[in-house]
């Protein structure tokens, strides 16, 4: 039985946009379909809150290639918390419709882009979360190095 997809659903699979890894990205997922076996793997840059660059990479099928594309096509420039909120619906639209057995691949998409953003904010977190800690080790070096010289100007 084949298929009906969109000319710009074709056109995605076909010539997919952003297509490839960044290198040194800052955040990196990958999410797959236990059922149809299909995955998808995402890099990401970030730059003052917003997605400057997102490149994906697909071992699946031709929703799978195109629902990625326009995806990473219509998140890019827009903040992260816009991104998390671009749904499956959205994509579904953007592409003129999807067969119903294919609604799945936008689905994936946009749970492989919550996971990029995730990862990001994740790693994010933790450099901060290293700096306090940082930090506060310093603070107690400092404090009991100024303790230890002000008992010695003392004697
Ligand atoms: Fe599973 Fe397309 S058939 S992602």
């Amino acid at each position: 039985m084949a298929l009906n997809y969109t000319k710009k659903t074709l056109n995605h699979f076909l010539k997919p946009k952003n297509i490839g890894e960044i290198k040194n990205a800052d955040a990196y997922a990958e999410i797959g379909n236990m059922v149809c076996g299909d995955q998808l793997n995402f890099s990401i840059r970030v730059q003052k809150g917003k997605i400057k660059d997102v490149k994906f990479l697909s071992f699946g099928c031709a929703s799978n290639i195109a629902t990625a594309s326009i995806m990473t096509e219509k998140v890019k420039g827009m903040s992260l918390e816009e991104a998390k909120n671009y749904d499956w619906n959205k994509i579904v639209a953007d592409l003129g419709g999807l067969p119903q057995q294919k609604v799945h691949c936008s689905i994936m998409a946009v749970e492989g882009l919550k996971k990029v953003i995730d990862n990001y904010e994740d790693k994010k977190d933790v450099k901060k979360d290293s700096k306090k800690e940082l930090k506060k080790v310093m603070k107690k070096k400092s404090t009991k190095v100024s303790t230890k010289k002000s008992a010695k100007k003392k004697k």
